[in-house]
């Protein structure tokens, strides 16, 4: 996917770094930058700078760096096609080949029909909740404490007896039945292919996503008897239950330190109902990928309050891995007798679960709880099994982490701390051995190699060379006239470099050079402008440099003979020829120094 170098910098032109930056730090003017506390690596000095007129940010602590699009792509987790479309949309653009596609029109439109069918259906089940055939559900809704405010702030409905009440009143409106399917509003049975509304005596939840839009519906029986007790949307072109979580829409203007996750609709509207409104759900399903970055977004730090039997299964706990995976700190709540958030808030009011959220533990130690349900301690063979299990968990956690979750385990089993910790010594060597190989595969087939060894001297003379075009256009003459860039191998400085050799105004360019940049290389640039390097002319630094690479190159083909001249069945001529070559280079060598 290629945008054109001139939308980019229109992009880049109508979101202005400090705007788009102000949004996730607060900034302070010192000198020609504003700077702040990084969001990227999280600290508690201010090394993260952002200079308007170069329209770049850097931090001084991670060395991330680049334009408002690289920003984006860290702060959001998106790729850079999907930043690029972020920050189209917070300026109101249109992305150029969106106009052009015919398909991807299409499917806007039908997506569009979509959104609008699922908006209609939210406010009728709404009107049927008020009106005159809406009794029972508003005494099942005042049964469990729902009322008014919750009601509105949730959106909630019913969804009344009958096949056919949305399908009528949404077919009226010239929708399809197609569309209906497609949004998961009817449902076609399979057997005699008939087709009615897939929610009917029922209280409606409705799903919103984050650009506020209704996206699918979650429907509840009122009678403990009726079977199943959920029916929920399942995935259609608009909701993907993967990539969304219940209750997260409301969380959007609110500068939050945390979000409470909990596993229903019902415990996100008790809390509420508590005074409690940091809630989402991730609605009865394993935590998946994508659900932890759309968090990321909001919060550095989660509590999970699940129902007590359900967090500690392994589906689950998986799920919280991802979570921490992604950055999060996480947190657990534990319920007394099997209370589920709803009940508890209920029972227990607002107070009660502040304090289970100030006695919340940490994954790990949750983790451990989990393991040790298992085993029965008083039994030596359990306790001995435990505790290696527990020592190969303890063995994969951070450092700073482990002491106390081995002093746990040695107050459980009665072992000693110092033999925990040579059996965790152990582990640890297992883990490392299959940690470089995994390494090793995924170095050999990822190619970055321009990222790598950014510290060997001849990375260190091309990053100058670089660093003095983008400071001089005289530098750019300079270069350009003498072909220096075929001195350059690394691909990030050589391709940075081409682009200012090629623009009539390097200088001014740079940033929308950099914003056309994938997250690395923008990052290695970003790094590489803003050393603090002297310069003194920068056409004798270039020289310098090259210099250096001549004497680099030189020593490398010295090595190279000299393997050469190891390898078995060279011929006698040969042999002359490469020792007359090595000892030529050796003179040079020596007539420089
Ligand atoms: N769930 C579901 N289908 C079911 C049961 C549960 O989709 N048959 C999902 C729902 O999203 C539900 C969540 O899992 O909100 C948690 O399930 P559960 O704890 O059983 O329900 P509650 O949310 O506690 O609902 P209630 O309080 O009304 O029983
Ligand atoms: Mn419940």
């Amino acid at each position: 996917m290629a945008f054109t170098q001139s939308w980019i910098d229109e992009l880049l032109a109508k979101n202005d770094i400090v705007s788009v930056v102000s949004g996730y730090v607060s900034l302070k003017p010192k000198g020609r930058r504003l700077w702040g506390l990084c969001p990227i690596h999280g600290e508690k000095t201010a090394s993260f700078s952002v200079s308007p007129d170069k329209q770049m940010f850097y931090c001084f602590g991670c060395h991330a760096g680049g334009t408002a699009i690289q920003f984006i792509m860290q702060m959001e987790r998106l790729t850079f096609p999907e930043a690029v479309r972020f920050l189209a949309e917070r300026a109101g653009m249109t992305v150029p080949e969106d106009r052009d596609d015919e398909q991807y029109q299409q499917e806007r439109a039908r997506k569009e029909r979509l959104y609008q069918a699922c908006n209609l259906a939210a406010r009728f089940y709404m009107e049927n909740l008020i009106g005159a055939n809406g009794g029972p559900a508003r005494e099942y809704f005042a049964r469990r404490n729902i009322g008014s405010s919750a009601v509105k702030r949730f959106g909630l409905g019913y969804a009344p007896e009958g096949w056919d009440n949305l399908k009528n009143h949404l077919t009226a409106q010239g929708f399809t039945e197609d569309e209906l399917l497609d949004a998961g509003l009817l449902v076609r049975n399979p057997n005699s292919g008939r087709i009615y509304d897939a929610y009917r005596n029922r209280v409606i939840f409705p799903i919103i996503g984050v650009n506020g839009r209704v996206i699918g519906f979650g429907a509840r029986v009122m009678n403990q008897e009726d079977k199943p007790k959920y029916i929920n949307t399942g995935d259609t072109p608009i909701y993907n239950k993967r990539r969304n979580l219940y209750g997260l829409n409301l969380q959007k203007s609110t500068r939050l330190s945390s979000l409470i996750m909990v596993e229903g609709y019902t415990d996100v509207i008790g809390m509420y109902n508590a005074g409690i409104e940091n809630v989402v759900a991730s609605l009865g399903t394993a935590l998946t990928e994508e659900q932890a970055r759309l968090l990321t977004r909001y919060v550095s730090s989660v509590f999970i309050a699940y129902d007590g039997d359900a967090a500690g299964q392994n589906a689950t706990l998986r799920g919280l891995d991802i979570l921490q995976k992604e950055g999060l700190d996480v947190r657990v709540i534990v319920f007394p007798d099997n209370l589920d958030p709803d009940e508890y808030c209920r029972k227990y009011g607002k107070e009660g679960i502040d304090a289970l959220i100030d006695a919340a533990i940490s994954l790990n130690s949750f983790k451990l709880i989990c393991l040790k349900r298992g085993f029965d301690l008083s039994k030596d063979h359990d306790r001995e099994k435990y505790a290696m299990d527990a020592c190969r968990m303890i063995a994969r956690m951070e450092p700073v982490q482990q002491e106390a979750c081995i002093a746990q385990v040695s107050k459980e089993t009665g072992l000693s701390v110092a033999s925990l910790e040579a059996q965790i010594g152990r582990d640890q060597k297992r883990e490392t051995v299959s940690e470089q190989n995994a390494r090793r595969r995924a170095g050999a087939s990822s190619g970055r190699d321009a990222l790598k060894d950014v510290n060997s001297a001849r990375n260190i003379a091309e990053g100058m060379i670089v660093s003095c075009m983008a400071r001089s256009a005289e530098a750019v003459k300079y270069v350009r006239e003498n072909q220096i860039l075929d001195s350059v191998r690394n691909t990030v400085y050589k391709d940075f470099g081409l682009k200012l050799a090629a623009s009539e105004d390097p200088e001014k360019e740079i940033h929308s050079i950099v914003g056309t940049m994938e997250e690395g290389p923008a990052s290695l640039i970003s790094s590489l402008l803003n050393k603090d390097t002297q310069y003194g002319s920068p056409v004798q630094m270039i020289d310098d440099c090259v210099e250096r690479i001549r004497k680099i190159e030189r020593d490398e083909l010295i090595d190279s003979l000299g393997r050469q001249l190891a390898a078995p069945g060279l011929s006698p001529e040969n042999r002359k020829d490469i020792l007359m070559r090595i000892q030529e280079l050796n003179r040079q060598k020596n007539a420089n120094n």
